[in-house]
């Protein structure tokens, strides 16, 4: 295969959670690693940027001309159950969403995936991001995982090999696209899982609902908590433009309606100085960044 289809000067606004930011110069949605082999040697030929999409939930967009082609996961949506004795192995691509994920383990009698309960996003957004909630994330869960570098070396990786921190990305080694996973589950009984859900669903009561936002924007620090820290300074009461700090989470910024990614950037770098100037604490940013900021 040496042609796949994809979308120039495409617009990314609608494909983030914060809806805003500007284009880039291609974009496209390879069904499988071979086409996004393809995708992945055209941005290094072009020598521009590339950028990967999952579900758009925990990133920030540049305003503006983005010069870098994106490679959207949403496609890549293959999705496989094969049972073992105790539970079952599930194999899917990186564009599943992580709530089908969720659903799939609920229906099959699937347990360990509960954590995941109210996380938006893709399979392949959470694992780069090492998504969790209370203590639990991928980490028990990966048996491998499989990407293609920037450079375009595709190679699986078991999950001994990868380093499993707090909300950081288990790869050191450079920019790569997830393509697919496998995570192993054992059976549970339905009435526990449930129980687990509702549990990691209070977990997320004290959170925007229904607003614009990326979930939190930075990670909290060791041993403490950064929406408590950015409410202690005052942040809940900060905007800029049409960007504000949630009322409900001073670790959420909400898009109030128009608002730019510049103003969105902005904020959140006045509220990281205030927790700087008030606790000397650096906060670290949890979303990723598309573009120059
Ligand atoms: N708090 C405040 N004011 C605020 C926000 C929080 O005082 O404006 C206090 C809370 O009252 C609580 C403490 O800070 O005592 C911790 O807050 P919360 O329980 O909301 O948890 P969190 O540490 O802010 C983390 C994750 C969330 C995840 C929840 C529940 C990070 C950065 N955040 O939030 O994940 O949903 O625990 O498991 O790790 C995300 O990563 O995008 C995300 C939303």
């Amino acid at each position: 295969m040496s042609e796949v289809s994809f979308v120039a000067g495409c617009g990314l606004g609608g494909l983030n959670t914060w809806g805003c930011g500007g284009s880039c110069r291609w974009l496209a949605s390879p069904k499988n690693a071979s086409e996004a082999a393809v995708l992945i040697k055209k941005a290094a030929d072009e020598g521009t940027g590339l950028y990967i999409l999952g579900g758009g939930s925990n990133i920030l967009v540049q305003d503006g001309f983005i010069d870098a082609g994106v490679i959207s996961s949403r496609a890549m949506d293959a999705l496989e159950v094969h049972a073992e004795e105790s539970g079952a192995r599930i194999e899917a691509s990186a564009g599943v969403p992580v709530k089908k994920l969720l659903a799939l383990s609920l229906d099959k009698g699937l347990t360990g995936m509960e954590f995941l309960t109210g996380i938006p996003g893709t399979l392949g957004g959470a694992l780069f991001g090492n998504a969790g909630a209370a203590g639990c994330s991928f980490a028990q869960l990966v048996e491998w995982v499989d990407t293609i570098s920037f450079d375009g070396v595709s190679r699986r990786w078991r999950s001994e090999e990868l380093l499993w921190k707090y909300r950081t990305c288990p790869w050191s080694e450079g920019p790569l696209l997830i393509t697919k996973a496998s995570l192993r589950l054992s059976s549970g009984s339905r009435e526990e899982m449930i129980g687990n859900i509702r549990r990691f669903s209070a977990l997320k009561k004290g959170q925007p609902m229904g607003a614009k936002t990326a979930g939190c924007v930075f990670k909290n620090p060791e041993g403490d908590s950064a929406g408590r820290l950015l409410d202690l300074c005052g942040c809940k009461k900060l905007r800029v433009g049409a960007a504000k700090v949630s009322e409900s989470h001073a670790n959420f910024i909400e898009n109030s309606g128009g608002a730019s990614a510049a103003d969105i950037y902005a904020l959140a770098e006045m509220c990281r100085k205030r927790v700087y100037e008030e606790y000397g604490i650096v906060l670290e940013y949890e979303i990723k960044f598309f573009g120059a900021f």
